[in-house]
């Protein structure tokens, strides 16, 4: 390959740490005892996006238009029917499961329910060190220790969060242990699936400006899901609006808020209650 073209592919990689393209999941629906034909959910119907390297890209759309199908699919969660996915410049739509695994500590997931998402047997330790001891067979005791702390204490929790359990936890401070239990493994991009829904609106300001604390303490890029507009205004670069398993909208996101132009977004603005 000539240099020139080589030099440019780099370029790219740099500067996309995710890109997607023409992806698509179709769940099927039961066949009707008289219908003779299939039919589908189109859950993700041929969405394509890149997610730069250290931006915020916020993917936003109503109940069931398809944003956790297209999350899980994009981390090989959910098997994708067609298109590809390319992290930080390579193709991991064919990769195995061995080989996903490993991709997986830099490119990691948080759900939205804090309650759900963490094991309820394991301390906080025990939640937060595990990914670790996965990736790190002979990591030594010491070694463990002092990272939990210290990514514990990077979420805004104490020493005294590591021998208790979840339940002991306000929400809040259940989505900080999964924000920690994430950046053990030092990932470059983080996949937020409605990280602050579930959470009262006080709190969701804290979670959101940590998120952004993070960001910039350690140059991470961001795939932020949300239903509502208003969470993604302060965290988020650009914004691609979601509808029926597809992308109706894209742009800087100070134009999506100043001058929608599909329908669907400024109805979504709309609905965006006045505080
Ligand atoms: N495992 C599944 N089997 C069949 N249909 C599914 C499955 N999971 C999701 N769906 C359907 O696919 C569509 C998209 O669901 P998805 O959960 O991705 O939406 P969402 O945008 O994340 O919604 P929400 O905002 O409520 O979380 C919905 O119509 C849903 O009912
Ligand atoms: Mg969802």
């Amino acid at each position: 390959m000539p240099a020139r073209k080589t030099r440019k592919i780099r370029k790219k990689e740099m500067e996309n740490i995710l890109e997607i393209k023409n992806l698509k999941k179709y769940y099927p629906l039961k066949k009707g005892f008289f219908s003779k034909t299939h039919n589908f959910v189109k859950a993700v119907d041929g969405i394509s996006f890149s997610v730069q390297s250290g931006k915020t890209l916020g993917l936003v759309g109503e109940s069931g238009c398809g944003k956790s199908t297209l999350a899980r699919t994009i981390l090989r969660l959910i098997e994708p029917d067609t298109g590809s996915i390319y992290f930080a410049g390579r193709n991991i739509t064919d990769l195995s499961y061995k080989d996903i695994k490993n991709i997986r500590k830099d490119l990691q997931i948080i759900f939205q329910d804090p309650f759900g998402s963490l094991d309820p047997r394991f301390t906080v330790f025990g939640i937060i060190s595990e990914g670790l001891i996965n990736f790190s067979k002979k990591i030594e005791k010491k070694e463990l220790y002092q990272k939990v702390t210290k990514v514990l204490s990077d979420v805004g929790l104490g020493e005294d969060a590591l021998g208790r359990y979840p339940h002991e936890f306000s929400g809040g401070q259940r989505q900080r242990i999964s924000i920690a239990r994430a950046l053990v493994l030092s990932p470059k991009l983080l996949v937020l699936d409605e990280p602050v829904s579930a959470l009262d609106v006080s709190i969701q300001a804290q979670i959101i400006n940590l998120l952004i604390d993070l960001q910039q303490e350690r140059g991470l890029s961001y795939l932020f899901i949300a239903h509502d507009l208003s969470v993604v205004r302060h965290i988020c670069d650009r914004v691609c609006v979601m509808r029926k398993g597809k992308i109706v909208e894209s742009g800087q996101t100070e134009q999506i808020f100043e001058n929608p132009s599909d329908l669907y977004t400024q109805n979504l603005l709309k609905s965006i209650p006045k505080l």
